[in-house]
């Protein structure tokens, strides 16, 4: 008489049970892959993404021409190109924009070319200076003192119809642009 199954309709002895212990432990283990497979997607895709990701000019408007007078420097708030409807408060960005005569301009990142701080414009010295450890920028962007290595980083701006266009699809920086 099979004593490894008793009844329970498995039409197997002893080895019936193995079986099915075995069937389980796989079937479980094939869940657990797929299911990695499935929740390691976003991790792959946030790893591996940026390499392949291209980067197109993206003109943005931020205003009139004469929103930005010569001889003045004043900040442009701008929505980040492709930015999500979830991302609050980080789906903008900010750029200082400097009028120079004949319809010139500079537009600098916020960004102090250290460690990122927000750096903030003093029209009575003419400086822009970062809170976070003394950096110092002249009016043209340029390194004045402090720990920023170089000077503040640029967008690309263009005018067209009377309306000043910064290329925003790239924060500027060191990394590759093309
Ligand atoms: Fe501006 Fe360090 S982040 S000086």
């Amino acid at each position: 008489m099979n004593e490894g199954c008793q009844g329970c309709g498995c039409g197997g002895g002893a080895g019936g049970g193995e079986s099915r212990r075995s069937v389980m432990f796989k079937l479980g283990a094939g869940l657990m892959a797929v299911g990695g497979a499935v929740a390691s997607v976003p991790i792959f895709g946030a790893l591996v993404a940026p390499g392949f990701r291209r980067y197109g000019n993206t003109w943005l408007d931020i205003g009139a021409v004469g929103d930005y007078p010569a001889g003045e420097t004043r900040l442009a708030k701008f929505a980040i190109p492709g930015a999500s409807p979830n991302d609050g408060e980080t789906a903008t960005a900010a750029a200082w924009v400097r009028g120079m005569e004949g319809d010139k301009f500079q537009v600098f990142a916020v960004n102090c070319a250290h460690l990122g701080c927000p750096v903030k414009w003093f029209q009575q010295s003419r400086l822009f200076m970062c809170p976070c450890h003394g950096g110092v920028y002249y009016e043209d962007g340029s390194r004045a003192s402090g720990p920023p290595p170089r000077g503040l980083f640029e967008y690309e701006w263009k005018v067209e119809n009377g309306r000043l266009l910064i290329d925003a699809g790239l924060l500027p920086g060191l990394q590759e642009t093309a």
